[in-house]
C-alpha cells in the first residue's frame, strides 16, 4: 500500500530520496543508503525481500549455526555465573532462522533464556511469530522475587521465553547482544581524498526536477570528519576512499551501556580502514539481488541490499576488542567439529531407515563446509566485547 506525503508517492525510495534532496541539496551516502533499504518501500521493509532470498548468511544455510551458537552460550552463561534470566538478544535477527536453530538445538542454559529478537523493520518481525511462540515483552524482565530470607528467587516463567522487539532493550540485563551481518547493513558515510584533504561523497540529483537519476557530490568534509579520518588512515592519497561508520559504533556504544554483564558479539566481513583505503569502493561497498551482485549503489534504490565490510579499528575506537578471530576459528573452538562428528555417526547409524533425523544429520557436513569456507562465511570477523 502506498501513503502519500510531501506532496509524494513515498512508498518508493527513490521518490522520497528525490524529494529529500530537492529540499536539502545533497544527502549523505548514509542517508541515502537508510531510506533505500529501511524506508518506506525500502528494501528490507518489502517483507518477503529479506536478505533471505538475496543472499545466505550463516543461519540461512541450516541449523548447524545456531547449534554452535547454542554451545557459545552455554560457555558464556556459565563464566556469567548461571544467571537465570539469562538474556540473550539477537540484534537484527531478519527472518529469525538463528532464533530457531539456537532454541532446537537446546543449550542448557535453555531454562533460564530470554530470547529476545530484534529487528528494527516491521516486515521483518512479522515472520518471527510464524515459527516461535513469541511472549510479550514485558516476560523478558519479570519483576525480581526475594525468599523469605531476602535473597533474590528466579521469577517468570521457566524459559526459554521468547520475545520480538522493534530495538533493543531499555532496561540493563545480563547476558549476550549478539549481531549477525548487522552492521554491514548499517548506513555509513562515504570518505574520498581529493587534492590532499578528505572529502565527502554525497548523494545529488543528476540534473534537473525531470532527472530521477542519483550522481555523486564530492564536497569537502566536516572538520570533526576529517580529524576522524586523519586518525584513522594516516597515510592517504588523493583518490583513496573509506567508509565512516558512525552508525554503527553508535550501534555498540548502544549495546554496551545495556549490557550490565555479558558479551557484544558482532560477526561480519571486516578490515581495517587503512585497508579499505587501499581497495576500490566496488570491493567493500557491494549491492546483491537476486543472489547476485546488484549494480551500482545509486540504481534504482530498494531493489537491492547495500552491505559495506566493517571497518572494524572504527569500533575498537569505541571500545577496545577483547577478542577478535575469524568466524572459522570461532566455530571450532566452540566445538562445530564435535557436532559434524556425531553428524557422521547418526549418518552412518541411521542412513538404512533414511529418516529426517538422517537426513540432517547427513546435511551438516555439507552446512560445515560453507560455515568454515576461508574465501567464504568462515573469513567473516568475530568480535566480542566482554562487559
Ligand atoms: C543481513 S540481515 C541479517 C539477518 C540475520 N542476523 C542473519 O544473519 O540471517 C540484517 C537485518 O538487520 C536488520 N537491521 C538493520 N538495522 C537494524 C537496527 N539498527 N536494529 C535492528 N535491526 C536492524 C535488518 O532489518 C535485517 O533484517
Amino acid at each position: 500500500m502506498s501513503t502519500f506525503h510531501y506532496g509524494h508517492d513515498v512508498s518508493d525510495p527513490a521518490t522520497s530520496l528525490l524529494a529529500e534532496i530537492d529540499r536539502h541539496g545533497s544527502i549523505s551516502f548514509a542517508r541515502f543508503q537508510e531510506l533505500a533499504l529501511y524506508g518506506d518501500g525500502g528494501f528490507y521493509e518489502l517483507g518477503g525481500a529479506g536478505r533471505g532470498e538475496d543472499f545466505v548468511t550463516s543461519p540461512e544455510v541450516g541449523p548447524l549455526f545456531g547449534a554452535v551458537v547454542g554451545r557459545a552460550l552455554d560457555q558464556w552463561w556459565r563464566e556469567l555465573g548461571s544467571p537465570e534470566p539469562f538474556v540473550v538478544v539477537d540484534a537484527g535477527a531478519g527472518s529469525g532462522a538463528l532464533a530457531r536453530a539456537v532454541l532446537a538445538a537446546g543449550p542448557d542454559c535453555s531454562h533460564a533464556m530470554r530470547y529476545v529478537l530484534v529487528d528494527r523493520v516491521e516486515a521483518q518481525r512479522a515472520r518471527h511469530g510464524e515459527h516461535l511462540d513469541l511472549e510479550p515483552a514485558a516476560e523478558v524482565f519479570p519483576v525480581a522475587a526475594e525468599d523469605e530470607l531476602g535473597q533474590p528467587m528466579p521469577s517468570g516463567p521457566a524459559g526459554p521465553v521468547v520475545v520480538s522487539l522493534a530495538s533493543l532493550p531499555r532496561l540493563p540485563f545480563v547476558g549476550v547482544i549478539l549481531a549477525n551481518e548487522l552492521l554491514d547493513n548499517m548506513p555509513t558515510r562515504i570518505a574520498e581524498r581529493v587534492g590532499g584533504e578528505w572529502h565527502e561523497v554525497r548523494v545529488a540529483r543528476a540534473g534537473d526536477t525531470q532527472d530521477t537519476t542519483f550522481v555523486e557530490l564530492v564536497i569537502p568534509a566536516h572538520d570533526r570528519h576529517a580529524g576522524l579520518l586523519d586518525r584513522l588512515v594516516p597515510v592517504a592519497v588523493d583518490g583513496m576512499r573509506v567508509p565512516l561508520q558512525e552508525a554503527a559504533a553508535d550501534w555498540l556504544r548502544e549495546a554496551s551501556s545495556v549490557l550490565e554483564s555479558g558479551v557484544v558479539v558482532s560477526i561480519d566481513y571486516s578490515r581495517s580502514s587503512p585497508e579499505l583505503a587501499d581497495l576500490p569502493m566496488a570491493e567493500w561497498l557491494r549491492t546483491y539481488r537476486g543472489h547476485d551482485h546488484g549494480g551500482p549503489p545509486l540504481d534504482s534504490p530498494g531493489t537491492r541490499d547495500i552491505t559495506c565490510d566493517v571497518a572494524i579499528d572504527q569500533l575498537a575506537l569505541v571500545r577496545p576488542i577483547d577478542r577478535q578471530c575469524t568466524q572459522a576459528e570461532w566455530l571450532v573452538s566452540h566445538g562445530i567439529g564435535e557436532l559434524v562428528a556425531a553428524g557422521r555417526r547418526i549418518w552412518r547409524d541411521r542412513a538404512g531407515v533414511g529418516d529426517l533425523d538422517a537426513v540432517r544429520a547427513r546435511s551438516r557436513v555439507g552446512e560445515a563446509e560453507a560455515l568454515l569456507d576461508e574465501s567464504g562465511l568462515g573469513a567473516f570477523t568475530v568480535c566480542e566485547w566482554r562487559t
